[in-house]
């Protein structure tokens, strides 16, 4: 492990003259919301404190402080909008973080090109929102959309419309990076092929800020679809819903993105939205988003899936029918992490198998949670096979969950990785997920990861403890 060194204040002066005396935080209250994000352990929210904070406003000051920190040896945690669930922006060695929220500029929306030039600290939601008013699309839904979209490239983001429009990394194009020796590199552009040499765009999308700082994405822009619809299709058993997922796309439903999810899933929705849910009586569900040219383009799609499930045992389909609707649907869906998490002790794990392996991997998960006694609640990317697994500890206290859980834990992943799965489709391993790697890694890959890391980042200052160790 390195011996890393501690801030010192020769180090404080030092970053003061690269970002301004103002952009550099030691106050304990200051640094407080830097220290976190989303992971959630049975103490509580995952924190740790580092020794400062740093703000920087380009990719030169970014260089600068990653060579600063190179040749005092100090770590250094990239952090975006700390909405991650992984631990990947918590300062596990203490240290800077250099949070990249102030490098917030739309610099180009490209119209010829159908791309966009960014800075890392820009919202999501708030470049969709710039794109979506020069007639383009960004169309990723990773659900949480005030994540910073270099933290979507730093984890691969995935989410609902990955289905269709595959992970973050299917939209960037080039990156400008930021190395921990602090040389500044630019990969990729506004290309849309590129076969010169190794891959550096996509190794550094994914790999969690621990090889580079992205200081700059060119992504990938599209045209919006004309017509847009969800649905929700009640089953008797989430078997069945599941069944029917290779049919709806057989039958060349035009699906976006499409989910499953369960009674319970449905109950703790409502619960945090204070209103009541469509087709709220059933056990299991598939939700479907639709992109089509035309309303009834849509609206002919919406039936086909309704008689596709009907040969699967549904009788009722729920079709939002209004923009409102609609929104409510999804915004139902994108919340329903925020909703668990409110119920008290959970964990979160994001596997990911081939998609007409669900129903069997779901079942192996029932029968694990029964045999440990923990109740283990599943939702997720049904198109894309990214199942959303939550041990649930309501009524447990800390000792009997952290007990408990470690076991639920480890099986799950077994038993996705048996499937032909892997640990993570979208969330990433960060701090919390690193120890599972093993299970569907081999050794000598783990061991590959870990020289290209060494290339990268020859002292391992850069974002520590995630990954692997
Ligand atoms: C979701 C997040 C948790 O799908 O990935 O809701
Ligand atoms: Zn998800």
């Amino acid at each position: 492990m390195v011996e890393y060194r501690r801030v010192t204040d020769s180090f404080l002066n030092a970053l003061e003259s690269i970002a301004g005396k103002s952009h550099v935080l030691t106050a304990r209250d200051d640094m407080a919301a830097y220290s976190g994000d989303e992971a959630c352990r049975a103490a509580g929210p995952l924190r740790s404190e580092p020794e400062v904070v740093v703000r920087p406003a380009d990719a030169s000051e970014v260089a600068r402080v990653l060579a600063l920190a190179s040749d005092a040896l100090v770590p250094v945690t990239p952090r975006g909008g700390g909405t991650g669930l992984s631990g990947g922006a918590v300062p596990a060695r203490g240290g800077v973080v250099l949070s990249l929220d102030r490098m917030a500029r739309i610099k180009e929306v490209d119209e010829r090109n159908f791309v966009a030039v960014v800075e890392p600290g820009v919202l999501l939601k708030d470049l969709q929102q710039a794109v979506e008013a020069r007639g383009l699309c960004y169309p990723l839904y990773p659900g949480e959309k005030t994540a910073h979209v270099g933290g979507n490239v730093a984890t691969n983001a995935g989410g609902m419309r990955a289905m269709k429009y595959g992970a973050t990394k299917a939209w960037v194009l080039g990156l400008e990076l930021a190395l921990p020796t602090g040389d500044l590199i630019r990969t990729g552009g506004k290309l849309v092929k590129c076969s010169t040499g190794y891959n550096i765009t996509g190794l550094v999308a994914g790999s969690e800020g621990t090889l580079a700082v992205v200081t700059e994405a060119t992504l990938r822009l599209t045209t919006p679809p004309l017509y847009e619809e969800a649905f929700l299709v009640p089953f008797s058993t989430l078997e069945q819903a599941i069944g029917a997922v290779p049919d709806l796309i057989k039958e060349r439903v035009p699906l976006a993105g499409l989910e499953f999810l369960e009674k319970d899933a449905l109950r703790l929705m409502e619960a945090h939205l204070g209103r009541e849910m469509p087709m709220r009586q059933h056990e299991a569900f598939l939700l479907g988003i639709i992109e089509g040219g035309s309303q009834d383009d849509v609206l002919a799609a919406a039936n086909r899936a309704s008689e596709v499930c009907a040969t699967h045992g549904s009788s009722d389909i729920y079709v939002a029918g209004s923009a409102k609707a609609r929104r409510e649907l999804l915004e139902a869906r994108a919340s329903l992490f925020h909703a668990v998490k409110r119920s008290g002790l959970i964990e979160i794990a994001d596997v990911v198998v081939p998609p007409s392996r669900i129903a069997e991997f779901i079942g192996k998960v029932k029968e694990i949670s029964r045999r440990h006694g923990l109740p283990v609640l599943a939702y997720g990317h049904a198109g894309d096979g990214n199942v959303h697994l939550h041990p649930m500890g309501q009524g447990m206290d800390e000792g009997e969950w952290e007990q408990r859980l470690p076991g639920v834990m480890e099986e799950m992943y077994r038993a996705g990785a048996s499937l032909g799965g892997t640990v993570s489709g979208e969330h990433g391993l960060g701090s919390e997920k690193k120890k599972y790697l093993r299970l569907a890694v081999p050794p000598e890959q783990i061991e590959l990861m870990k020289r290209i890391k060494t290339a990268f980042d020859p002292k391992g200052i850069l974002n520590p403890g995630k990954v692997f160790d």
